[in-house]
């Protein structure tokens, strides 16, 4: 791409589009391999740092990040103990999510803290990562040399020449944008459901918490020592002003079958609707699309960010070896290998999130759908083998994954 006037033409191998769990963990991952990469973030680093999502890596992850040598560098928070609980009209189950193993096990780990840690690893290895980059755009996609151009914070044009981009820059960031239409296929899927999520300084619970009711959905998640998550189902049209804290935790109490249930400052409130969007293929040219810049998934059995932490472990080993032994299978596989493990994730965030709503307040499903959700749960309770089903896919370990997450870079 020929040089723009005035502007500052620079050159890497891979330019990163994004900080946040994919980005970050794409450029720590090529930074060990010894590729030379570049991060570009719109945002603040303080914007970035306290972004609150997410909050458990899973038993995979945990073994991604320990076969880099990384875990003990960018998890935080506690290790899961692997047991969640189900409260089914206020009566308690407990379902075992581990491997039983004494490999590495799942982190409660909120998603700030693992984006802050990894911001801290690679900025301390020598990282180039660049905040508050704007304007960025994508050129020459489909060459051997894209360009990416940004400007920094004290208006200087950048023009980045590089062998790959990695786009990592979420659902609405500028990577997916720049792919010509109609070169990838977008599918997607809205439950009908809406969710109000509620952070609170108040206990967290002694496991992750999923309660079906005939009121509807609730759910309680630890997010640090002394934060919770909550979710309300609600109308996908509500809005939170209509949830105001008595409500809010007057509901909990009533779906969570906890009358005592101890309340906090409420500090994050907001409604969102559960859906799904895969595009496939997840590349165009040298492009690779990387965590929500490729899919999204609804909050459901936890996958978002292990998704993207998986898209990143995936792309990271492709650019490796084929910048150090010119093979690139592991670039050609990429997508077809990342889109196995998403669809895979898909399927079971859609059967857990249905089996939790219909067996609830079925007004929507119907008492049909309704019974066969409450099957569902009782399958689970009772049987050796659907238990063992259920925890396999909240571990993320399969024997696809088992060889890719456990095997040495
Ligand atoms: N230029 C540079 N950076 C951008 C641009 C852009 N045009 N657009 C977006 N970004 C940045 C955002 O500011 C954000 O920091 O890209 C980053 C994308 O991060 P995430 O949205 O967190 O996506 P990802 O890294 O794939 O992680 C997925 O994050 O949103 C949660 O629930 C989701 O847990 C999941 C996880």
């Amino acid at each position: 791409m020929a040089e723009n006037e005035g502007e500052l033409a620079e050159s890497t191998t891979v330019v990163v589009i994004g900080a946040g769990p994919a980005g970050l963990t794409v450029a720590n991952l090529l930074r060990r391999s010894g590729v030379d990469c570049v991060v570009l973030e719109r945002r603040s680093r303080e914007h970035v740092a306290q972004r609150q999502r997410a909050g458990i890596v899973e038993t995979r992850a945990v073994r991604m990040f320990d076969s880099w040598g990384l875990a003990d560098r960018v998890l935080g928070g506690v290790p899961h103990d692997g047991i969640l609980e189900f409260r089914v009209d206020g009566e308690s189950h407990f379902v075992f999510d581990g491997d039983g193993s004494d490999g590495p096990a799942a982190q409660l780990c909120p998603q700030q803290v693992l984006v802050q840690k990894l911001t801290v690893h690679y900025l301390a290895d020598g990282g180039d990562l660049r905040f508050e980059a704007a304007d960025v755009s994508l050129h020459d996609l489909s060459r051997e040399r894209p360009t990416v151009r940004y400007r920094a914070p004290d208006g200087t044009l950048h023009a980045l020449t590089c062998a790959f981009v990695a786009g990592c820059d979420g659902e609405h960031g500028i990577s997916r944008a720049s792919v010509p239409a109609g070169a990838l296929t977008a599918h997607t899927f809205d439950q009908g459901i809406g969710w109000l999520t509620v952070l609170a300084d108040a206990p967290p619970p002694a496991h992750p918490l999923l309660a079906v009711s005939p009121q509807g959905f609730a759910a309680h998640f630890p997010r640090g020592p002394r934060s919770s998550r909550y979710y309300l189902q609600c109308p996908p049209d509500d809005h939170p002003d209509a949830w105001p804290d008595t409500r809010v935790w007057d509901a909990l109490r009533t779906r969570l079958g906890d009358p005592a249930l101890a309340s906090g400052p409420i500090t994050d409130r907001e409604i969102f609707r559960l859906r799904s969007l895969v595009h496939d293929p997840m590349q165009y040219g040298r492009l690779f699309l990387v965590g929500d810049a490729a899919h999204i998934v609804s909050p459901m059995g936890g996958k978002g960010m292990n998704l993207a932490l998986y898209d990143a472990d995936v792309l990271a080993r492709a650019v490796r070896d084929f910048v150090h032994d010119h093979d690139d299978t592991g670039l050609r596989a990429y997508s077809r290998r990342c889109l196995r493990r998403v669809w895979n994730d898909q399927e079971f965030s859609h059967w857990l999130t249905r089996t939790v709503h219909d067996a609830g307040d079925d007004t929507d499903a119907g008492p049909f759908l309704g019974h066969l959700a409450r099957a569902r749960l009782d399958r689970l309770f009772s049987s050796q083998a659907a238990a063992g089903a259920f925890a396999e896919l909240m571990t993320g370990l399969d024997p696809e994954t088992n060889s890719v997450g456990s095997r040495k870079p």
